[in-house]
């Protein structure tokens, strides 16, 4: 019986990779790190657990993803996104091993009317998107372009009761209350784990690599996304539409963050609509 090939996860008990894990195990022979036991900021730790598992491939996930702690502790958002990028990137290179980073719409400066393509140029605003940015920097400063793939996604849902970000959150809010807010003048591109993870599968069969865009196909506001989870979820919850300063926040939000998968579609890959897998999503948490 052949073997399966070996894929090393980092940043595995996140949202993403609650999802993502299941989905790699039914191809690969996945070894899942975390902080815990393998801190990306440690060279050493990263190097023996290198040494000790030799991948085929690496995902690369851990991640500070609070953009308001990335903001009062900029330091450890540097460590973390960049410089453990770097190390892995590194790790990766003497290895000879092929790196998937899992990178952010939020690098771009918002300034745009429409969704982002691969080919505009980053311009980050906050700690969070800088720091993720310099990271995709070391990734193709460190390893040759047929050893990486830069994967941008938008505001991620999934990983059930991982799931502390948006949707996570106003499914639990709805659920409570009878009516909340959410904001309608800052727009993203929602995009479920579980899809980016079966596309992962699909880019390594086909040997693809370079800088991708995989959210969801459409886009929307805060206010929308949670207008569409009280509908799906069935609850009886008023959602009130708020501009951005409603909510006081420590790092600057870009009011644009949609993308679109421009280099997906000329391979010819369809992610689905957004409301599609939102609705997956909210089936799978009922
Ligand atoms: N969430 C989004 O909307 C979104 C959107 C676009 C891109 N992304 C990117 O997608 C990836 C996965 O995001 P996610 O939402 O799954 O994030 P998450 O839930 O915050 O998971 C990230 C994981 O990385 C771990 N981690 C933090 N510092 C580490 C370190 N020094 N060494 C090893 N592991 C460390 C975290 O552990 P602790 O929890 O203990 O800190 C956590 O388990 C990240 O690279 C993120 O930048 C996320």
């Amino acid at each position: 019986m052949n073997k399966k090939p070996k894929i090393l996860a980092t940043g595995a008990n996140g949202m993403m990779g609650c999802d993502i894990i299941p989905i790699l195990e039914s191809e690969f022979e996945v070894l899942a790190t975390d902080v815990d036991n393998m801190d990306i900021r440690d060279p050493e730790a990263v190097r023996a657990v290198f040494e000790a598992f030799r991948p085929d491939w690496v995902l690369h996930m851990a991640a500070m993803t609070d953009l308001d702690r990335c903001e009062v502790e900029p330091e450890i958002a540097e460590a973390v996104n960049h410089i453990g990028t770097r190390i892995i990137a590194s790790a990766c290179a003497e290895f000879d091993v092929p790196l998937i980073y899992i990178s952010t719409s939020g690098v771009f400066s918002g300034r745009k009317n429409t969704p982002y393509v691969e080919t505009d140029i980053p311009k980050p605003q906050n700690i969070y998107g800088k720091t993720k940015y310099k990271g995709e920097i070391a990734v193709r400063e460190i390893l040759p372009k047929d050893k990486w793939l830069i994967l941008r996604a938008g505001w991620l849902f999934g990983g059930g009761p991982q799931d502390k970000k948006f949707v996570g959150k106003i499914y639990k809010i709805a659920k409570q209350r009878g009516s909340l807010s959410a904001v309608d003048n800052i727009y993203g591109s929602p995009n479920y784990t579980v899809d980016i993870g079966n596309l992962i599968i699909y880019l390594i069969k086909n040997n693809l690599f370079g800088l991708f865009h995989v959210a969801n196909t459409g886009w929307a506001n805060r206010f929308q996304i949670a207008r569409e989870i009280v509908d799906i979820a069935n609850v009886e919850c008023v959602v009130e539409p708020v501009p951005s300063e409603f909510f006081k926040t420590k790092a600057p939000r870009p009011p644009m963050e949609a993308i679109e998968n421009c280099r997906l579609n000329e391979i010819g890959y369809q992610m689905r609509p957004w409301k599609e897998a939102l609705a997956e999503y909210l089936k799978r948490l009922l």
